[in-house]
């Protein structure tokens, strides 16, 4: 299995790539190369539509095994706001969309303290399948599934991130550093202002760290303020 240095490196190569060849990437399922298509002329609507029924089928890594719904994301295609989960859960799997069960719940009761709901965000998952029993996505599950997510990022292209819990802060920032680092400060995903802060799941299990979470949800609105 990669180590968390190898995803580092992969996301650096990545990265050295750029958002052209990552496209190609991600188009790199069976019968397709993104590169002959064209899609500059769509909306991000119709563009993220249309990516969304070409990856549905995706068998890349395992995680297609337990796949009923692919998940792969919800919100404003033009949101200023983009919120990244780990993975989707069992009604997640079910809907197809992420963020649905009591973790969604949560979720939208966090992002409408900060005055954002459904209609204004963006929200997707690091891994677009639901992993078995939900355990955290593994590293070489989240190298195959990365790319899906990088791509919708290019094309949203939000002014700020929130990554929710430790899988989607250390697979999207490439590091090992814990959440008590992360947190609080402010990150660069391709450039892309981007904070940290616990996943709701995590707060359903620990209600001692809701307090935290809404000194980080704070931290992160002010910026959002600063940049609208
Ligand atoms: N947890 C996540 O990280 N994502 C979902 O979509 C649902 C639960
Ligand atoms: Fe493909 Fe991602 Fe599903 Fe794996 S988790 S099968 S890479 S869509």
């Amino acid at each position: 299995m990669p180590s968390i240095k190898e995803l580092k490196q992969y996301l650096e190569t990545l990265q050295n790539l750029g958002i052209k060849e990552l496209y190609a990437e991600a188009g790199a399922t069976p019968g397709s190369t993104a590169r002959e298509e064209d899609y500059s002329n769509l909306d991000n609507e119709s563009h993220l539509a249309l990516l969304e029924a070409k990856y549905a089928n995706c068998t890349k890594c395992t995680l297609a095994a337990g796949r009923i719904k692919f998940v792969y994301g919800d919100g404003n295609p033009e949101a200023k706001v983009m919120i990244i989960g780990e993975a989707p859960g069992e009604q997640e799997n079910l809907m197809g969309k992420p963020f649905v069960g009591k973790a969604g719940e949560l979720l939208d009761r966090m992002i409408a303290a900060i005055h954002l709901d459904r209609e204004t965000v963006y929200i997707a998952n690091i891994v677009k399948c639901r992993p078995p029993g939900n355990r955290d996505p593994q590293p070489e599950e989240r190298i195959a599934c990365l790319p899906y997510l990088v791509e919708q990022i290019s094309i949203v292209k939000p002014k700020i991130i929130l990554m929710m819990g430790l899988v989607a802060a250390q697979t999207l920032l490439a590091t090992n550093q814990s959440l008590g680092n992360l947190r609080q400060k402010v990150h660069f995903f391709e450039g892309i202002p981007s904070y940290v802060s616990y996943h709701p799941a995590a707060l359903l299990r620990n209600p001692n760290w809701k307090l935290p979470a809404w000194e980080d949800l704070k931290l992160f609105y002010q910026h959002y303020l600063n940049l609208i």
